[in-house]
């Protein structure tokens, strides 16, 4: 019997425990809502030090709170991290007539310890290491530069002609060979056909203390190619969404006129000249609002803890939106200053080529399929079939040698189809 009457009593106190828990998560999933991102953050005084860099950034003048229904249908308002990241800097932007909040100064943005993000995330700790340190960065923005090429969209003659095409690749300090096969081949900064002017850059993170230190070779080819961005932050898989956003930020400052803008992997094989073509082609009421590549729509969040796209429950919550694969895809320059004024509102994304996707949507801009892309590769059989490659404008995968070997095929003149 007095078995029976310690365990109603054990019970009881379990319940009133995990009611007092439920109350205090709600509390903080409440205090979330507050304007910006520091509505989740207590106890930092963001006056007692001068900012570092202004960043507030000035919202394309297109963007208003109704921009986002789309996006506000396809991510519910619950008690999910980013969900509720989200929905917080709406209302601030809804409340707040100077706009977005500035994000913290790169030298203190991880100033959210840990102990209070396993307070807003309760089972934080189950999270992979790595996801556990993409949140601790998620609000770091603009990182200090340590190769940069202010000029790179400039005109080496005189006039006014601006770089029609940009290509930005994502690489990694290592890959050297890469990079060399890309700048031989389809990277080649050169005028085509038509006039169009190629620019090419690619985009560095730095090395962790792991990894042998290889700034001097760094140094070396930037001097030599011009063509190396690096800043610094650690690559990582899951800073490629930081990669992206600093980009946006350079290109905005030193390429505000591009007409195109290219966003891909250095493991990619491009046919420029069909893209330029292609792109020569679009209708100009179109060109404003490009966002082509391979499409993959109606996709959700992986929620399988191996996989190297996994997103937890309590992280994220909803669909994603239709977006371009991250290996290569191009957009219109005129959509640069529209997405970089996106990154105070939606919070990073783990994954680079969902958040560039969640920004256009949020945009209303839609990716628009072509067949051209095949970020997830050809058949088998078709991989050396330079007919074939001839009128596709991207695949995935390829090794500098069969890069080499493609560009070569594909310009030959004795190539009949
Ligand atoms: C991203 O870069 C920052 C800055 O170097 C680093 O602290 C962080 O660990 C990196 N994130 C991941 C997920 O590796």
């Amino acid at each position: 019997m007095s078995r029976i009457r310690n365990f109603v009593a054990l019970i009881l106190l379990i319940s009133t425990f995990s009611i007092f828990f439920y109350t205090t998560l709600h509390l903080k999933a409440t205090y979330g809502h507050q304007p910006g991102h520091d509505g989740l953050l207590k106890g930092r005084d963001m006056k007692t030090q001068p900012p570092e860099r202004e960043s507030r950034s000035v919202l394309a003048p297109s963007l208003n709170v109704s921009t986002f229904k789309g996006l506000k249908e396809m991510i519910p308002q619950n008690g999910a991290y980013w969900n509720r990241l989200l929905y917080a800097a709406l209302k601030s932007l809804k409340n707040d007539v100077n706009g977005p909040r500035r994000a913290a100064p790169w030298s203190r943005c991880t100033e959210m310890t840990r102990e209070l993000l396993h307070t807003n995330v309760h089972d934080f700790a189950s999270y992979p290491v790595l996801f556990q340190t993409f949140l601790d960065g998620m609000s770091c923005r603009s990182p200090p530069a340590l190769i940069e090429q202010p000029r790179k969209c400039e005109s080496d003659t005189e006039g006014s002609d601006q770089a029609f095409l940009l290509f930005a690749i994502k690489s990694t300090p290592e890959n050297f060979a890469r990079r060399q096969a890309v700048r031989e081949t389809w990277g080649q900064e050169r005028v085509y056909a038509g006039g169009a002017r190629v620019r090419t850059v690619f985009l560095l993170g730095s090395s962790t203390p792991d990894d042998p230190d290889l700034t001097l070779l760094l140094k070396a080819e930037a001097q030599h190619s011009g063509d190396l961005l690096q800043w610094d932050f650690y690559e990582s898989f899951l800073n490629l969404t930081l990669k992206m956003n600093t980009f946006l930020e350079w290109a905005q400052k030193s390429c505000p006129h591009v007409s195109f803008v290219f966003s891909g992997d250095d493991d990619v094989f491009v046919n420029t000249p069909l893209v330029l073509s292609y792109l020569q082609s679009v209708d100009s009421s179109k060109a404003s609002q490009l966002y082509v590549g391979h499409v993959i729509t109606s996709a959700s969040p992986l929620r399988d803890s191996k996989s190297k796209y996994y997103i937890p429950v309590s992280f994220f919550d909803g669909q994603y939106p239709g977006y371009a694969g991250g290996g290569g895809f191009i957009f219109s320059g005129a959509l640069l200053q529209p997405l970089l004024s996106l990154s105070p509102i939606i919070p990073f994304f783990p994954i680079d080529d969902v958040y560039v996707g969640m920004c256009f949507k949020a945009l209303d801009v839609f990716p628009q399929a072509h067949g051209g892309f095949q970020t997830f590769d050809v058949k088998d059989t078709d991989r050396e079939n330079l007919c074939i490659h001839k009128r596709l404008m991207l695949v995935h995968q390829r090794t500098p040698k069969q890069i080499k070997k493609l560009w070569r095929g594909i310009q030959s003149p004795f190539l009949t189809c």
